[in-house]
């Protein structure tokens, strides 16, 4: 695996690799890697010539300075991780590299409303940082595919519509959440749960795990509304619990037949946040 810190180091490589039309998948990611980011890095390289893989802790995204500080950086085990994952090349850079400081690295985006919900107004300006640093990082890789996880649902909806918007010639490759054996997603802050609240966490899944049954029978509202109190009870701090359509991310006061929903969860567990997502598509209208 070839490391490169510059841009130039890293466009020179793919520049004289790709003369043939060689495809390049692509993985941005912030480090502290799991077997979830692994298996978007096997993917790109099953399904392309190239893998790539870049670690950025990007600033711009965090809202909470404590965040950023705590944000975990193994970086020689994930450089191992990497390697065994079949990863070709990884780009490294620091933060000077990526922010230059006087140049205008922002981008200009009709991102539909997209980033105004959920995540959105929780974690101000943290969308705005996540596009600016995705956007810099496809303008320096280019990639022909790239590899996002479903577990950031929102994430990745917001980046299919950047590459949708701006025309970028970009396959977007959506991949399924990865999970611990008892159903927690894998998300680099798990490693900050205490034994208790790791013991807990599951319960997140296994409620997102009844919302297609519950929707059978309930109205969205009351779903949302048994979920939190299920949530509340085990004594998460629930942020939200939010069925939307799974295209808008709009609220839908009812389901229509075959609406695509996905049900987004945010809980405090302790002083760690966590995110999960299920998706379904309705079959028949519910009862509200
Ligand atoms: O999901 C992440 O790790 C980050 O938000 C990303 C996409 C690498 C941008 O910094």
């Amino acid at each position: 695996m070839f490391i490169f810190k510059t841009i130039n180091d890293i466009q020179a490589y793919l520049r004289k690799s790709t003369q043939n039309g060689e495809k390049v998948g692509f993985t941005p990611t912030m480090g502290a890697l799991h077997s979830g980011h692994l298996s978007l890095i096997s993917r790109a390289k099953e399904e392309n010539v190239f893998s790539v893989c870049s670690i950025f802790v990007n600033p711009t995204q965090f809202n909470d300075p404590k965040d950023l500080e705590k944000y975990p950086r193994p970086i020689e085990q994930d450089i191992q991780l990497l390697i065994s994952a079949g990863c070709d090349i990884l780009f490294l850079p620091d933060v000077a590299e990526m922010y230059p400081p006087g140049l205008d690295v922002s981008v200009k985006v009709n991102l539909g409303g997209l980033d105004q919900v959920l995540e959105g107004p929780k974690r101000p300006g943290h969308f705005d940082g996540m596009v600016t640093i995705v956007h810099r990082l496809l303008d320096i890789v280019q990639p022909d595919k790239l590899y996002m996880g479903l577990k950031d649902y929102q994430q990745q909806a917001i980046i299919g519509q950047m590459i949708a918007d701006l025309q970028m010639p970009i396959e977007l490759i959506p991949c399924e959440s990865i999970r611990e054996a008892d159903g927690l997603a894998m998300s680099s802050r798990n490693a900050r749960l205490s034994p208790e609240w790791r013991a807990k966490a599951p319960l997140i899944y296994q409620e997102l795990n009844t919302v297609a049954g519950r929707l059978d029978l309930e109205s969205i509202s009351s779903v949302e509304a048994s979920i939190t109190y299920s949530l509340s009870a085990a004594g998460f701090k629930v942020e939200y619990i939010s069925i939307v359509d799974a295209g808008t991310l709009q609220e839908i006061s009812s389901l229509s037949s075959n609406q695509n929903w996905v049900a987004l969860v945010a809980v405090w567990a302790g002083d760690v946040r966590l995110i999960d997502n299920i998706a379904g598509q309705s079959k028949f209208s519910d009862l509200s």
